[in-house]
């Protein structure tokens, strides 16, 4: 294979002797940045805004430029803190305490980030929910994290399913003259109204901060919890590879519904007193560029798709703006191809550093910092502190350029503690040896570059985004035309992949337009538009196992015309 490479640069990382950092890195050095090390308890929220309001050189910088179609605001740390100290007043008078699942589903808006900030204040874990999600989805995670309390606008209110929670008591409406009764609580006026000063609750490293629920193969969405520890990892790889320096502005794309808007969104760079800049609405080629040269972006944290797609617009719409101060570019989610990297250097002039690592992982392990030569296409080399490796079905370590599972030695500062309510799913990680298993497959070079090569199971990333196929072809099902349904992701050049559905319908059902854009809004409605197939194929039947799985390793062979393999569990 011909492999371009990428020379390094100057950066935060500036270890020469790679090999030996690796060896001799001591994670306990890092914690000394923070009160624990001294009092023996922490908060994260006071350790990304307080300390930083605290300081009289820090506290009038910017921490949040925000800015959407309707909202133009900018915030100091000193701001952060009183706001965050508010919605912890306005929570905490409401009764919630800490320990209790207090979700947050909002469009972005500054409000988003106090109450994050404001629950964790109290020690409450916070729960994000992605804006697009509908009932289905919001249901499944309220029920099963047995959430106490939401903070939602009065639009989403429409998709929270309050009367079959009765756990959840607590329901917070950002809006105007909201009528407070039973478990409505406005929001807005409890906020102007609470005070600007708050002790925050000082809690224990293993303490639980955030729960980010997540898909697999099979089953419902599971939550994974992180805990306060985890600031340990966000705060270093912010450093190192974020190579946030003082005096950036950065700007992380994702949604802090995902694990990247909270861990790098939020977590990241505040922990290191940075400028970050939020931009609220959808994506467009030009608002994009425009936010970069507006608030003089330094650092851009964004996805694949998001590139592929600035990548289609052509090149003729970035040399409209002005992106002389973007100096570092990264990319998380999906495989970052060569050509995108080489697309990077072309019209950025600037290598767009690939990142891996996975909800469950809580901040990044795998990576290419400024310091390293890039190879276009590999997802760098493990962070200090990280051990990675390639090991076969039984936990064998796999010597270069075998393809394996991509596996991780437990022990980094921000692993999920648990899954929320299922241990059994938790110990499922670390069946292999007491690996932590990614369900990647990947390979290691002989300089210690790592590929990735795809998903071991069937879960599909569409536009960065984790679907797990079961989820969909349960919500399939549930539609009164449909008898069987198989989901696959199918390959697609800018979105990486599609979701892509083959259905079965009952006698009688014909397949119309009609019935095709139903379905697909059956799906979009209970679940969220991005877990709706883009493609539907109906089948008389679909290729099932004697025991009646679905066998989507077929469907995907007859989607991708390759051969189907061992067929001898299948039903006739
Ligand atoms: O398959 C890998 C892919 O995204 C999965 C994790 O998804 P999620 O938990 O939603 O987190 C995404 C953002 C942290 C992984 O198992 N993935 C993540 N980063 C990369 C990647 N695939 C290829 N290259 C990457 N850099």
């Amino acid at each position: 294979m011909n492999v371009q490479t990428l020379p390094a640069e100057k950066g935060n990382f500036n270890l020469k002797d790679y090999e030996k950092t690796v060896e001799n890195f001591d994670w306990t050095e890092i914690e000394k940045e923070f009160s624990w090390y001294e009092t023996g308890k922490v908060n994260l929220a006071h350790e990304a805004i307080d300390r930083f309001a605290d300081d009289s050189e820090k506290k009038n910088q910017v921490a949040l430029y925000y800015s959407d179609a309707n909202r133009d605001e900018q915030y100091t740390f000193e701001d952060m803190k009183k706001l965050s100290n508010k919605a912890a007043n306005t929570l905490k008078d409401a009764g919630i305490q800490k320990g209790d699942r207090v979700f947050i589903f909002m469009p972005r808006s500054p409000e988003l980030y106090f109450a994050i900030f404001g629950a964790i204040k109290i020690g409450a874990i916070v729960g994000p929910l992605f804006e697009a999600f509908m009932e289905g989805a919001v249901r499944d995670r309220l029920e099963d994290s047995d959430a106490k309390s939401i903070v939602t606008t009065p639009t989403l209110l429409e998709r929270v399913p309050v009367d079959d929670l009765p756990q959840l008591d607590t329901v917070f409406i950002m809006g105007e003259d909201v009528k407070e009764e039973g478990p409505y609580y406005d929001f807005k006026s409890r906020l102007d109204k609470s005070s600007e000063e708050f002790d925050v609750e000082w809690v224990d490293r293993e303490d639980g901060l955030i729960l980010h629920y997540t898909s697999g193969s099979t089953g419902k969405p599971k939550g994974v919890l992180h805990v306060h520890n985890a600031m340990i990892q966000h705060y270093q790889t912010a450093k190192w590879v974020l190579d946030l320096q003082e005096g950036d502005v950065y700007w992380c794309t994702a949604d802090p519904g995902w694990v990247t808007g909270t861990s790098y969104g939020i977590f990241g760079p505040w922990l290191t007193g940075t400028t970050n800049v939020v931009r609220g609405g959808r994506f467009s080629p030009q608002d994009w560029y425009e936010t970069l040269q507006r608030f003089k972006v330094t650092v851009w944290y964004s996805a694949p798709t998001a590139f592929r797609m600035l990548m289609s617009a052509g090149d003729e719409v970035v040399k409209n703006y002005d992106l002389s101060n973007l100096r570092h570019i990264l990319s998380v989610g999906e495989p970052l191809n060569p050509e995108v990297v080489m697309w990077g250097e072309k019209v950025f002039n600037l290598r767009i550093h690939d990142t891996w690592w996975m909800t469950e992982t809580g901040a990044m392990m795998i990576c290419n910092y400024p310091s390293m030569a890039i190879k276009a296409g590999s997802m760098g080399k493990p962070i200090p502190g990280v051990k990675a490796a390639i090991v076969d079905d039984q936990g064998n370590e796999l010597p270069p350029h075998r393809m394996g599972n991509l596996a991780i030695d437990k022990g980094w500062p921000s692993m999920m503690r648990t899954i929320w309510n299922n241990e059994e799913k938790f110990n499922s990680y670390f069946e292999l040896d007491g690996w932590y298993v990614s369900g990647d497959s990947a390979y290691m070079d002989e300089d210690g570059y790592f590929w990735f090569q795809g998903r071991i199971d069937d879960v599909i990333m569409t536009a960065g985004e984790r679907v797990g196929p079961f989820e969909v072809e349960s919500k399939l099902l549930e539609h009164p035309a449909v008898t069987e349904a198989g989901v696959i992701g199918k390959p697609d050049p800018v979105r990486g992949e599609i979701i892509k559905a083959f259905v079965s319908l009952r006698d009688g059902e014909e397949v119309t337009e009609d019935l095709k854009e139903d379905i697909r809004t059956f799906v979009k409605k209970g679940l969220s538009a991005h877990a709706a197939p883009r493609e539907l194929e109906f089948r008389d039947k679909l290729p099932k196992t004697r025991s009646g799985k679905i066998m989507r390793r077929v469907l995907k062979a007859w989607e991708l015309d390759l051969p189907t393999g061992d067929l001898s569990t299948m039903d006739d």
